[in-house]
């Protein structure tokens, strides 16, 4: 048998991630980095907000161990980040049918899931939105999932396809896996609304489909529970999801590699037997959770005063991304840049997707040293009073052509 190591070809750079090599190898002075979903403040800078400061002086003052944490993660990190996802009254809360583990990541959130979906016995189908982010086909292939997709946005760009997305759901097969943005839809900025996500939850019903719900962004959109508009739908007697929910951007942990996974079972006996099979994924795959990240989250969480300055910092973040969203529209109608901007004003979170070929994609990065994902996805947050004018001139030079 051919040994494959001398078969291999170079693969292609990751798309968002490559960029971020290419993007500092780049010498050229006016470089703008609008690839990679990080926040960064109007000085260009990724701060670590107050919060997760103070909670790291907290535990360095601690006298604590860096033994092993459980395969599930942290107890008081896993209660948590189940209220922060539900809210601490929630049905779901109360009735104790949900489980959580603590992950490194959304993205080991994601994996984690596709493993224990199919160690489960689990339909092979997973559909996606069309468009998504780059890194679900990749992974849930990987995993051992074959892709549908359904269609998500208008042919404008700016909305949801409500009739397209919830046509092609109502056809597929009980059983399979449909990955749903929970807010801040990654790369587009539009989400469903509430009458959306219910007509979403009773197909899910009546289809007997399975939810995975990523939730990176909570809080990045319009508030904590303002960006949850998905769980009204979803939380419904019997009907059984997954969230996978990532805590490197409403904390600015991305270093940290700070997730969870939470199912949802109709009962909390098929909770804890759905824990129990998670934890073998997560054992054959990394073992165990790494803590930092997990602890600072958890600190905060757990602590009223902290708690009340992690939402001033997210509020923070959140208003600067919305002020980020008002100032490029404005500045592209007022340089008279062929497009439909104003729907961006209104959308959520960090990303906008400007609707650009492979070639402007290309023309942005070589001419102009701006640099954005494919379709011309932007981080918004990447945006700065500095680099406001040259991102706008840049854009309006490909557009033109
Ligand atoms: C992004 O979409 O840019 C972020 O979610 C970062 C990543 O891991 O791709």
């Amino acid at each position: 048998m051919a040994l494959p190591l001398r078969s291999l070809t170079p693969a292609a750079p990751d798309p968002i991630l490559g960029l971020m090599e290419t993007f500092k190898a780049d010498g050229r002075l006016e470089k703008v980095n609008l690839s990679v979903g990080v926040y960064v403040d109007d000085s260009g800078v990724t701060p670590v907000i107050p919060s997760v400061l103070n909670a790291e002086r907290r535990l360095v003052e601690k006298a604590g161990s860096k033994g092993y944490l459980p395969i599930d993660g942290r107890p008081g990190f896993k209660a948590a980040v189940r209220d922060l996802v539900f809210g601490g009254d929630h049905e779901i809360v109360a009735s104790g049918r949900s489980a959580t583990a603590q992950t490194p990541g959304g993205t080991g959130a994601l994996r984690v899931a596709a493993d224990f979906l199919l160690q489960a016995g689990s339909s092979k189908t997973i559909w996606l939105s069309e468009p998504t982010w780059p890194n679900h086909p990749q992974l849930f292939t990987l995993a051992g999932f074959a892709l549908r997709t359904y269609p998500y946005l208008t042919e404008s760009g700016r909305d949801v396809d409500r009739s397209g997305m919830l046509g092609t759901l109502r056809s597929a097969v009980p059983g399979d896996v449909v990955l749903l943005h929970g807010s801040c839809h990654n790369p587009s900025g539009v989400d469903p609304d509430v009458e959306t996500w219910a007509t979403l939850g009773e197909i899910v019903a009546e289809r007997e489909l399975l939810p995975v719900v990523d939730f990176a962004y909570q809080g990045f959109g319009f508030g904590l529970r303002e960006d949850a508009d998905w769980l009204a739908g979803l939380a419904r007697p019997g009907l059984e999801f997954l969230v996978c929910s990532s805590y490197s951007k409403n904390f600015a942990l991305y270093n940290e590699r700070v997730g969870a996974l939470t199912v949802v079972a109709a009962d909390p006996a098929r909770a804890a037997a759905a824990l129990s099979h998670i934890k073998i994924a997560i054992r054959s795959n990394y073992s165990n959770p790494p803590a930092h990240g997990g602890d600072i989250v958890e600190t905060i969480l757990t602590d009223a005063a902290l708690r009340a300055q992690w939402e001033v910092d997210l509020a923070v973040m959140r208003n600067r991304i919305l002020g980020n969203r008002a100032a490029l529209v404005d500045a592209l109608v007022a340089a008279g840049v062929p497009g439909l901007w104003e729907p961006i004003r209104r959308q959520r979170g960090m990303f906008a997707l400007l609707g650009l070929s492979a070639d402007q994609v290309a023309r942005l990065r070589e001419e102009f040293a701006v640099y954005v994902v494919g379709k011309g996805r932007i981080n918004v947050a990447g945006l700065t009073t500095a680099n406001l004018p040259h991102v706008v001139s840049s854009l309006k030079a490909v557009m033109a052509s």
